[in-house]
């Protein structure tokens, strides 16, 4: 396993790869690799002939500087959990000035909208900044394939829209939410839970998986309102949001459409903590 920290020397080692035509996976993550992380990293190793993973924590996607300095990094675990799944990987952990060069700004990028929904309007500039990274790392490594969770949906969806407005040859494979064995859906975040939200925490899911279930009866501010109200009488979580929007446009459902898919998206703080999930309603 190799672990590079600069672009030219990844960028020497993936050219000898694709000189010989062989395929290229590609995992982008900020660190504090959990279960998740490693099931698209074995999805990627299943279907490329050479898999490249990147722990990075962004800084330009952080709205809030304190989330940027508390973010787990946890650089030599993470490397050695990924010995335990292939010996053939191939990691890149750049520094800040490898990736921004001295000038470390977002670009500001137009995803027709899907920037402003949700995440959009509770972290201004996040999404530019994800999408400056992610450009920036497909121009580096140039994969074939790129693997994103689901549990980030709106990330997958504007990384899919970044790709396709500019014509980026990359195929953004997305991979569905892995969770804990109490529901709580896997985060690298989820190891700064103090122990009486971690037990509290699997509240969410289960709320999720409750409006579902009425989804299929009632009407989308129903629903809404029933799981404002769960979280307006709980002690510990604190709601932000809970939308259920078109898995398209991720605009807010105002009138069900049969031929369209609904996903129910939530935020909520658990303490400091800030934790996101969602369901797919249909
Ligand atoms: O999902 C993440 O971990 C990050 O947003 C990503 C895609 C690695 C970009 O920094």
């Amino acid at each position: 396993m190799e672990v590079f920290s600069e672009k030219r020397d990844i960028i020497a080692t993936l050219d000898t790869y694709k000189a010989k035509q062989q395929t290229i996976g590609f995992v982008p993550t900020m660190g504090a690799l959990h279960q998740g992380h490693l099931a698209l990293v074995e999805k990627a190793t299943q279907n490329n002939d050479v898999v490249v993973v990147s722990i990075f924590v962004n800084p330009t996607q952080f709205n809030n500087p304190d989330d940027l300095k508390k973010y787990p990094r946890t650089l030599e675990k993470d490397i050695s959990l990924l010995a335990t799944l292939s010996k053939d990987l191939l990691i890149y952990a750049p520094t800040v000035e490898d990736i921004y060069e001295g000038k470390t700004a977002s670009e500001s990028f137009d995803f027709d909208g899907l920037e402003f929904e949700m995440e959009g309007k509770f972290r201004q500039g996040h999404f530019d900044g994800v999408g400056t990274v992610v450009k920036r790392f497909f121009d580096i490594i140039k994969p074939n394939n790129a693997y994103f969770g689901e549990k980030d949906f709106q990330q997958l969806q504007i990384i899919k829209k970044l790709v396709k407005k500019q014509h980026i040859p990359v195929n953004v494979i997305g991979c569905k939410i892995h969770r804990e064995t109490n529901g709580l859906a896997m985060s690298s975040r989820n190891t700064r839970l103090k122990p009486e939200f971690i037990k509290e925490a699997p509240f969410i899911y289960k709320t999720l998986k409750t409006a579902k279930m009425y989804f299929g009866t009632k009407s989308a501010n129903w629903v809404t309102s029933w799981v404002e109200k769960q979280f307006a009488n709980h002690q510990l979580l604190k709601l932000e949001y809970f939308i259920i929007a078109d898995v398209d446009t991720l605009k807010l459902l105002k009138r069900k459409s049969k031929n369209k898919k609904y996903r129910g998206f939530i935020a909520v703080y658990a303490d400091d903590v800030r934790l996101i999930d969602n369901i797919a309603l249909n």
